[in-house]
C-alpha cells in the first residue's frame, strides 16, 4: 500500500506531523508512508479556477491524493474543529473531480490536552463522509497528553506506540478490503 499522510498542522514542531513519522515507522512491512505538503496551498477561491485547471501546487496535491492507495490524516483540533490549512486542503480535493471518493482512509491525532483531538475528529469524519471516503471505524486514535508522549520531536511512549502498530495493522487489511471492493 502506498499511503499518503497528511497533517492537519503546519507548525514545524507539530506532534501531528511526528505522529506521522512514527506512523510511517510503525507500518507493517511491504508498506510505506508519504506526508502531503498543503501549507502551500492558496486558500479556497473558485476565482483561481479556469476551465476545469487548478493552480499547480493544487493539481500536484490532487494528483499526490489520487495516486495514493489509501490516506492516514493526523489533525489538532482548532477551537473544537477541522484546522482551516486541513479544511482547505479538503476543499480543493472536493472540487469536480472529487480525488477523496472511495479512497480508504484514517483518522489519528494528538493534543496536549486530555481529550486528544475528539473534538476535532469527528467534525472531520463527518465531512470526509460527505465526500464518501471510507473511513476506518476502529481503532479511534485519540493521543492526548503529548508532552509525556514526544520526546525531542520523536513519539516516545511505548504504550501509544504500540496501540498505534495495532491501529496501522488494522488499517492495511481494510484499506486492502476496500480496495478489492
Ligand atoms: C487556533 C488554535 C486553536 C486550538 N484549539 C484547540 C482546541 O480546541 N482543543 C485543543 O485540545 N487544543 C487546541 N489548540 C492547541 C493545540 O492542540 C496545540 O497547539 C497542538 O500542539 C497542535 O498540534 P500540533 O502540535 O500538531 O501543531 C489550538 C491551537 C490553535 C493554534
Amino acid at each position: 500500500m502506498k499511503i499518503l499522510g497528511i497533517s492537519g498542522s503546519l507548525r514545524q514542531g507539530s506532534w501531528n506531523t511526528a505522529a506521522l513519522h512514527a506512523a510511517a515507522d510503525l507500518l507493517p512491512e511491504g508498506h510505506a508512508l508519504e506526508i502531503a505538503a498543503i501549507g502551500d496551498l492558496p486558500l479556497m477561491n473558485q476565482d483561481l479556477e479556469h476551465d476545469g485547471k487548478y493552480p499547480e501546487t493544487v493539481e500536484c496535491f490532487r494528483a499526490a491524493v489520487l495516486a495514493a492507495d489509501a490516506l492516514l490524516f493526523a489533525t489538532p483540533e482548532y477551537n473544537a474543529s477541522i484546522p482551516a490549512p486541513l479544511k482547505n486542503a479538503i476543499d480543493w480535493g472536493s472540487r469536480p473531480a472529487n480525488v477523496w471518493s472511495a479512497k480508504p482512509a484514517a483518522i489519528i491525532g494528538v493534543s496536549p490536552g486530555a481529550l486528544g483531538t475528539s473534538r476535532g475528529q469527528y467534525p472531520l469524519r463527518q465531512t470526509l463522509g460527505v465526500l464518501s471516503v471510507q473511513l476506518l471505524g476502529q481503532p479511534e486514535v485519540f493521543i492526548g497528553g503529548a508532552g509525556q508522549k514526544f520526546t525531542d520531536g520523536n513519539l516516545t511512549d511505548a504504550a501509544t506506540r504500540e496501540f498505534l502498530a495495532k491501529m496501522l495493522t488494522a488499517f492495511v487489511t481494510f484499506s486492502e478490503r476496500v480496495k478489492l471492493s
